[in-house]
């Protein structure tokens, strides 16, 4: 099996130029000008394209039990999303409940992707409880190649941990040099907020904000901040979402605690009057941290080209709306907490990044790819085109136009976010490790051929 890929203009973090690339089995073997078209091997022109490494999501949920429901995505249908948005690797979360074990917990999250994803993944293993078992099981997952934990300050009674569950997996993560993914809100404060809102008889998805406004935020992320310092692990703060927490991690980097930080494409995109949509519409927009005020989103922009934020991912979370986002019609705490976006993200990170002049092209590519392939230890062999890395490559066609719309999109839900949203550029091929595995937005590849990534601790 062999690809050619001609013409195209190669853009990575850090660099810009113009060849073609050849791709033997899965690997890239050789960049370079007029490389000769050898009989058998699939071409594919790209010139007028940019070529870019595939693009990673390092926050998805595909199978997530949630809220009282489960999120809609299957693996099948999460990877074919992915693929035909340009996303060629993801990165899920296993978040068992608190009486399922450790293991038990990848067993369960290992089992719905393996043999089902078509595009390349890993975990997080997630901690949501800490007892005398737990150590020698996250031991154990780590030997398995999952290098990182992911672990909720928010979600009291569900996935949240205590204070001392919390010391004692950084303390674990910092012995086993494993990064500490972590979702930060302060949840008493969420569950004081709520019950105070309900109890004032206010009830719709826009009140979700109100319970956990930017300063519940900025208090979780100052939390783990100072428990990061005490105990010295590498962590990396999940979907941040407003200036007063960028505050609370920067000054905490300056101090030297290790962090990395992401925040999520809606968060850059969509502000909190889409929440406050009326006829309940509002319920589509809910997930946590909420939608912002929109003078965040120029902190947000300004941070990821300032290098103060590493990463744009989605926290891909999609549920119906008809079905299961109406579970909250009378109580905003009922509605699942989550937006659909992993087909989306790349396409309008570049319409709305690059196109809009806020990102340039070497920049786009470093948040939406290499920076998570560095975090998760998967670089060099993803995030970048050199020889010797997968054959994960995105032709992206820059003179594309079209619409988001819920009536063509592939990820399994009934609503997008962004209905009507207007595209600039699209992902043309995208090929994962040689093999063409979507052609103009839609899913062409094998199904089940993703293959889990290992990932060693000790790279941050
Ligand atoms: O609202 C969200 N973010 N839903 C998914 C679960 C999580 O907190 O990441
Ligand atoms: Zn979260
Ligand atoms: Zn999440």
């Amino acid at each position: 099996m062999a690809l050619l890929i001609r013409n195209g203009e190669i853009v990575t973090a850090d660099s810009r130029y113009t060849a073609d690339i050849w791709c033997e089995g899965e690997t890239i073997t050789r960049i370079g000008k007029d490389l000769p078209v050898v009989p058998g091997a699939t071409v594919v022109d790209a010139a007028g394209c940019h070529v870019f490494p595939g693009f990673i999501d390092p926050h998805v949920h595909i199978y997530l039990p949630f809220m009282g429901t489960f999120s809609k995505d299957t693996w099948d249908t999460g990877s074919r999303a992915a693929l035909a948005g340009g996303t060629t690797t993801l990165i899920e979360m296993v978040c068992p409940g608190r009486s399922q074990g450790t293991l038990e917990g990848l067993d369960i999250w290992s089992s719905k992707a393996e043999g089902r994803s078509a595009c390349d993944y890993s975990f997080h293993m997630g901690v949501t409880r800490f007892d005398d078992g737990t150590a020698e099981e996250l031991r154990q997952v780590v030997r398995r190649g999952v290098s990182s934990f992911k672990i909720f300050l928010a979600y009291k009674g569900a996935f949240g941990i205590d204070d001392t569950e919390l010391y004692r997996t950084l303390k674990l993560a910092k012995e086993l040099g494993v990064v500490v993914a972590a979702h930060c809100e302060n949840e008493t404060l969420v569950a004081e907020r709520s019950r105070e809102l309900l109890a004032a008889g206010l009830t719709g998805p826009g009140q979700h904000h109100e319970s956990r406004p930017p300063l519940v935020e900025a208090e979780g992320v100052h939390h783990l901040m100072t428990f990061a310092e005490m105990t010295g692990a590498a962590t990396y703060i999940v979907h941040l979402s407003c200036r007063e927490a960028l505050e609370k991690a920067v000054a905490a980097r300056q101090r030297g605690v290790k962090v990395g930080i992401e925040t999520l494409i809606q968060y850059l995109l969509l502000d909190k009057s889409y929440a406050e949509r009326p006829d309940f519409e509002g319920a589509k927009y809910v997930m946590s941290p909420p939608l912002r005020d929109l003078r965040n989103q120029e902190v947000l922009w300004a941070g990821l080209r300032d290098g103060l934020i590493q990463t744009v991912a989605t926290d891909h979370a999609p549920f119906d709306f008809v079905s299961q986002k109406s579970m909250g019609r009378e109580d905003f705490t009922r509605i699942p907490n989550g937006i659909p976006s992993l087909e989306d993200r790349v396409n309008l990170l570049y319409t709305h990044g690059v196109r809009r002049g806020r990102l340039d092209m070497n920049t786009f590519v470093d948040v939406a790819s290499t920076r998570a392939a560095k975090q998760f230890g998967l670089f060099p062999r993803k995030g970048t085109i050199q020889p010797g890395a997968d054959a994960d490559l995105v032709v992206f066609d820059p003179a594309y136009r079209g619409t988001i719309s819920a009536a063509t999109q592939q990820m399994n839900v009934d609503y997008s976010a962004f209905e009507g949203w207007q595209l600039e550029g699209r992902a043309r091929v995208v090929t994962v490790r040689g093999e063409v595995a979507a052609r103009d937005g839609r899913f062409v590849g094998t199904p089940g051929r993703g293959r889990f990534l290992r990932r060693d601790p000790d790279h941050f």
